[in-house]
């Protein structure tokens, strides 16, 4: 399960950290709250804001970090059920994770629709993209209403891929890593529940987050609600150097190192980004 932590090492900042956050940097579009970028209500009465900070955090202008290749390397191990993000980057898919072990929770870029009730028209990511970089609120063609990027607006439901995926996969999970979050958006956080009671939790994150006020809901690192619901356990720090840590534990740190070095040989990218 993951988080913006994932992607603040690419230069994409996270939401809620005190200074660097987006929700603290959103003053310029004199927001009623900073939520209300996301806010579907607010989006059909004004899109400027979202569209104009969709220019400046649009996909492909970042490399993954070593955390997305740390679940690539996952995924190469054979080990990977699933990869839960709550990120609408799209840096899981550009780390080359196979798109069938991906769960958008929040949905992402990669398709857009009319929010036209009755319409619906679905468009392509560069359409709605080319719309985006000439400063152009992108319109339905059929119906004129707005048209949005599939990413989840507070106030519409995940998508269905999430709750068809869910059950099956945590009653599977037999380790469950949860990195870069901060557990403060439902239905995503509450479930780290959702594994059996002795699958062990692992949270990787700059703050300890998502903890326990009852058994069984929430994350238990101190061992509060009893012994053998002690299988939770927090690493404080970054999601790359935690990752970098386990996988030379687990003698994988070439690996590691090789993946993300390739992938932006392959890119043509700069090494020093
Ligand atoms: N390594 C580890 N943890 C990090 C790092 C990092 N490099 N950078 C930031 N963090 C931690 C922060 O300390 C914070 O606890 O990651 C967490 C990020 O929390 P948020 O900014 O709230 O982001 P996220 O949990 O993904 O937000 C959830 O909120 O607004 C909605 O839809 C939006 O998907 C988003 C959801």
């Amino acid at each position: 399960m993951a988080g913006a932590g994932i992607s603040t090492d690419a230069g994409i900042p996270d939401f809620r950290s005190p200074g660097t956050g987006l929700y603290d940097n959103l003053q310029k579009f004199n927001l009623p709250h900073p939520e209300a970028i996301f806010s579907i209500d607010y989006f059909r009465r004004n899109p400027k804001p979202f569209y104009v900070l969709a220019k400046e955090l649009y996909p492909g202008q970042y490399v993954p970090t070593q955390s997305h290749f740390f679940v690539k390397l996952l995924e190469q191990k054979g080990l990977l059920l699933r990869h839960y993000t709550q990120n609408i980057d799209c840096l899981e898919r550009t780390a080359g994770i196979d798109p069938e072990l991906i769960v958008e929770a929040h949905g992402s870029f990669h398709t857009a629709h009319c929010i036209g009730r009755k319409c619906r028209q679905e468009y392509s990511q560069a359409w709605v993209k080319e719309h985006i970089f000439r400063d152009e609120i992108p319109r339905c063609s059929s119906c004129d209403s707005l048209v949005k990027p599939d990413i989840t607006f507070f106030g519409e439901g995940l998508p269905s891929r999430f709750f068809e995926l869910l059950v099956e996969d945590f009653a599977r999970c037999d380790l469950l890593i949860v990195m870069g979050t901060s557990l403060l958006v439902q239905p995503f956080a509450s479930i780290i529940d959702h594994v059996g009671p002795h699958v062990p939790r692992l949270l990787i994150n700059r703050m300890r987050v998502g903890e326990s006020k009852a058994p069984g809901a929430g994350f238990d690192f101190d061992g509060r609600f009893g012994k053998s619901l002690h299988r939770d356990a927090f690493v404080a720090g970054d999601s790359d150097e935690a990752c970098a840590l386990f996988a030379g534990h687990l003698g994988w740190l070439d690996e590691l190192v090789e993946l993300r070095a390739s992938h932006i040989a392959k890119q043509g990218l700069d090494l020093a980004k």
